[in-house]
């Protein structure tokens, strides 16, 4: 079992994009996946094309009202089942604030799923802001994958991440998590500025840059106002591929 969250504090830097299509992808490749929408704002859950159901997400589950497992629900692609999101999920950063251990919650919370031989990888979308949630799936996690998006500061951007992680590991809270990998998003191939961040990054961070770039592309921009995937919504594009060979080499870095 995995368990890897995709993780930037920034926001609009293609998270979520990235977590539904590594989750879906690999769930094509006939792995068993749980996808975990840990952002209050739900995009995962409403990208797969999924309702958001009052008091189905992971909220009852850190407040001890539920199980894990019953918070599931299937998706539409065999072999991915997500723990979905609603905004319930934004008082868990209060709620868990005045609980023993806050940082603990998240994981154990997880604990059940991540052991139950029905699922190869666990995937988390977190929320964008540095705060507990996002510092809890640091500590629930394995590895941590970084989508950057190909823009100005964006190096400063994954230093700041890095640092954070670096922090956990120093801690006693999770001191094996680890970078599976920076993943380039929304490279813009008609401009300097896109390859001249993606050069940047490489240089400062060598191998730990993967090396499929995920391109702009209005059509990934739109599949999710139609709850579908890239997959779904236009298989045979370029973004569809790029996000098929994404997968292949983050299921190869596992
Ligand atoms: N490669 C891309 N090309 C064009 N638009 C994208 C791309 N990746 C994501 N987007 C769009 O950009 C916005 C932010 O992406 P999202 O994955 O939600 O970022 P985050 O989860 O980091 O906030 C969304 O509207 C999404 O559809
Ligand atoms: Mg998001």
């Amino acid at each position: 079992m995995r368990t890897i969250a995709v993780l930037n504090q920034k926001g609009g830097v293609g998270k979520t994009t990235t977590a539904i299509h590594l989750a879906a992808g690999a769930a094509e490749a006939g792995r068993q996946v749980l996808l975990v929408d840990l952002d209050p704002q739900a995009n995962a859950t409403s990208g797969l094309g999924l309702e958001h159901v009052p008091g189905k997400s992971l909220y009852p589950v850190l407040v001890g009202q539920a199980r894990a497992v019953d918070m599931l629900q299937a998706s539409r692609q065999a072999n991915l089942q997500i723990l979905p999101s609603e905004l319930d999920l934004a008082g868990a950063e209060i709620e868990l604030a005045g609980m023993d251990n806050p940082l603990l919650r998240v994981r154990e919370a997880l604990a059940p799923l991540r052991s139950d031989p029905a699922f190869d990888l666990v995937i988390i979308d977190c929320p964008p802001s540095v705060g507990l949630l996002m510092t809890s799936a640091l500590v629930a996690a394995e590895k941590i994958l970084v989508p950057v998006q190909c823009e100005y500061f964006a190096l400063e951007g994954v230093g700041k991440i890095l640092n954070l992680v670096e922090r956990i590991k120093q801690g006693d809270l999770n001191p094996s998590l680890s970078i599976l990998g920076i993943v380039l998003t929304m490279y813009d191939t008609r401009t300097r500025l896109s390859q001249q961040v993606s050069e940047d990054l490489r240089a400062h961070l060598g191998e730990q840059v993967f090396r499929t770039i995920i391109p702009r592309s209005v059509r990934l921009a739109e599949a999710p106002s139609h709850g579908r995937t890239i997959y779904e919504y236009d298989n045979s594009g370029v973004a569809a591929a790029s996000y098929r060979q994404l997968t292949t080499e983050f299921l190869s870095r596992l």
